[in-house]
Formats: C-alpha cells, structure tokens, sequence
C-alpha cells in the first residue's frame, strides 16, 4: 500500500464487481438506444477506461473537462467547462461518466449544460458518491459506491494531481493535506 494511504476503502477485486455490475445495468438501459459516453477528465479515465469494454453494445466515446476544484479537498462552487465535447450533441443521448460526485456542483451544472446545447437525455454513471456532502440537489442514475465523507484518491482519483495511478481507492492520510 502506498505510504500516503491511509486505508483501502475500494480494492482492486471490489472495483471489478463494480465495473461489471454497472455495464451491465447501462447495458440493458442503452440497448435500444445510440448514446455518446462522455468520460469527465480526468478523474473519470481508470474507470471509463475499464467500463466501456464491459458493455457490448456500439457506442461513441467523448471527453469533457471542467474545473471546479483548486489543488484543496473543497469545492469552490464554480464550474467552467474547460474542454467542450467534439461531438455535437444535438439529440444524442449522453452518458457522462464521472469519477466521485461530492457537491454535486459540477455534474448539474454540466447536465445543465448539455440539456441547453439540445441534449436527447443525460445520465450520470459515477464510481463514487459522497451524498452527505451536496450542495445542490444531485441524484447520478448509475452508483458504484457511496462513499463516507472522506477525501479518497486512486483509481483516477487524485490529490493535487497526484496517486491517480493507484489501482486501488484508499482514504488519504489527513497530514497529506491539513
Ligand atoms: P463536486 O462538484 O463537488 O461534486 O466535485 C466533483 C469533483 O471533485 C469530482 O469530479 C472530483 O474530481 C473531485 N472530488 C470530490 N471529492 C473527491 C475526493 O474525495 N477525492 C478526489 N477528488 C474528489
Ligand atoms: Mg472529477
């Protein structure tokens, strides 16, 4: 285990079970309709990367990006989209996927976002939830794990850019970052 991890909280096993259980819900909901999954970097890639090859259907893949947090384990509140889609995404139906939703911030003010642009429908497949902390009322259609209120990295996830590449989610020591 990595020196700065303080405890596993998702292991590599239980990630799997995760992946596997979510692509096959999104396999069933998606199975009569063409959809675009558009992963939000770059929190999102480990678990994009291991959830698009579990579902065996045709689909597009697409990339957002969106800067709400700084290099803190708090959101700031404001969202700016930093990297738009490519695609156009005028009556597509949308499958954002997202690493870890905490205020919810973000991900309404990005479904928000796609709606306006024309949208058919937007979900949300998350790894993570953290409902005890919204801000804004959220509520992602697809769930890995909800998550107690503890700042997690791994598996994408990252604290200060860092331990994105740990195959694992572990509870970051506290005197990492107070
Ligand atoms: P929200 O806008 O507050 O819901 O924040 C969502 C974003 O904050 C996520 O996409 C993550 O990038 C980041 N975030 C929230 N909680 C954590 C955490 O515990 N570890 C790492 N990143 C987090
Ligand atoms: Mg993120």
């Amino acid at each position: 285990m990595h020196k700065d991890i303080e405890t596993v909280l998702i292991s590599q096993k239980k990630l799997e079970n995760i992946v596997n259980r979510l692509a096959k819900q999104i396999e069933k909901d998606y199975n009569d309709k063409e959809f675009i999954m558009v992963g939000l970097l770059k929190g999102s890639v480990a678990f994009m990367a291991d959830l698009m090859k579990k579902i065996d259907l045709d689909f597009c893949i697409d990339f957002m990006a969106a800067s709400s947090y700084g290099s803190g384990t708090e959101s700031s509140g404001k969202v700016k989209i930093t990297k738009d889609t490519t695609f156009d995404v005028r009556d597509k139906h949308i499958l954002l996927v997202e690493d870890i939703v905490d205020s919810g911030n973000t991900l309404n003010f990005i479904c928000n976002y796609l709606m306006t642009r024309g949208a058919a429908s937007v979900r949300v497949a998350t790894l993570c939830d953290k409902p005890a902390r919204r801000k804004v009322p959220f509520d992602p259609e697809y769930v890995g794990e909800q998550i107690p209120d503890e700042f997690i990295v791994g598996y994408g996830m990252d604290y200060d850019e860092k331990y994105r590449n740990l195959p694992y989610i572990g509870i970051l020591k506290r005197s990492v970052y107070e």
